[in-house]
């Protein structure tokens, strides 16, 4: 993409640090984009961070949240973050993995299949290292993980229980290469959309679907304008809090060090939240009209569709068969035989 051809983050990360340098011991109100609404994980995350921060910092620092992609579309996030115009972001990683494809590992389908597991790759040496990638990538640092559940295919036109119901769907999906290449291994040719843009294509039938988990079903009233949920389930949604690097460069240590802290603290928060609030959430879409179904014959159908022909078309992008070794080898699965 043109981003990655005209952005030299080791530039913008100097060039920002002298300028921030001077005022580091100033008190901070960081300005946070939030790509989903009110009620939303994304939401939970922020005002924990928030919380945390001003905690640790003795109430000098604090940061202001941007619900609903105020302040621009998740993807055009990640460049203002980078370029230091935008101190950070909270997004879907979907939306970071075309400006740093080895996140991609963590959306490749059926890769991921619990909170647990969701939780145990981003707080461990593989989380560590996406995250030196972004920095080196895409000049942003992930300092915190939201964890919003499985991602589950919601449409107005009718109940979807196999793959050939599918057939005849126009679906919205973010821009990602992978995610794109698996609903065309379902059969179907998806519709790649900007996130702000989604809710509107789907109160215009622009769209007749879309994938995101209950809980941003649920906070961005999904449910006034779909009627079928399917439990397709194919990525646990991972959707970090990034912040500019050449930020994050100018602050002091012990600045920094809070930042990474009120993080840390907001991940913890993040997983409490979805365990808290997921199963009611699911009653409360029932509640309002929506009808929901599991795959007929169970998964299996999507899953070999999906994993025999996308996981190999992107060992590549995410650094190397081995790349994805690595994470079923952390949890505890077989590797991909090659
Ligand atoms: C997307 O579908 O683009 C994202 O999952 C949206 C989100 O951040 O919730």
């Amino acid at each position: 993409m043109t981003f990655l051809s005209h952005f030299k983050p080791a530039a913008a990360v100097a060039i920002a640090a002298l300028m921030i340098g001077a005022g580091a011991a100033d008190a901070k109100n960081f300005k946070i984009a939030v790509g989903d609404s009110a009620g939303s994980a994304q939401e939970a995350t922020g005002k924990a961070f928030v919380a945390a921060l001003e905690e640790k910092s003795g109430g000098k620092h604090t940061a202001t949240l941007f619900l609903n992609g105020q302040l621009g579309s998740e993807e055009v996030t990640v460049n203002d973050a980078a370029m230091g115009t935008l101190d950070m972001s909270l997004l879907a990683i979907n939306n970071i993995t075309p400006y740093s494809p080895t996140v991609g590992v963590f959306s490749l389908p059926y890769v991921i299949l619990s909170l647990e597991e969701a939780e145990k790759l981003t707080q461990g040496p593989i989380g560590e290292e996406l995250t030196q990638n972004t920095i080196n990538d895409a000049g942003v640092r992930i300092i915190a993980w939201t964890y919003t559940g499985f991602r589950v295919l919601t449409n107005s036109k009718k109940p979807v229980k196999s793959v050939a119901d599918l057939q005849g769907l126009v679906v919205r999906v973010p821009k990602n290469e992978i995610m794109i290449d698996t609903y065309k291994a379902w059969g179907i040719n998806p519709t790649p959309m900007a996130w702000s843009e989604t809710f509107t294509a789907l109160q215009q039938q622009v769209v007749d679907g879309q994938d995101n988990p209950y809980l941003t079903v649920n906070a961005m009233k999904f449910y006034e304008v779909q009627k079928y949920i399917t439990n397709i389930r194919y990525i646990f949604s991972i959707e970090p809090l990034i912040i500019s690097e050449s930020l994050f460069q100018g602050l002091s240590a012990d600045e920094q060090q809070m930042i990474l802290d009120a993080g840390q603290a907001a991940t913890q928060a993040s997983a409490q939240f979805l365990r808290d609030s997921e199963a009611a959430i699911k009653q409360d879409l029932l509640a309002k009209g929506m009808e929901i179904s599991d795959p007929e014959n169970g998964e299996e159908e999507f899953i070999k569709l999906a994993t025999e022909a996308v996981w190999p078309k992107f060992y590549d992008s995410i650094g190397g068969v081995e790349k994805l070794n690595a994470v079923l080898e952390t949890l505890g699965r077989a590797p991909v035989q090659q």
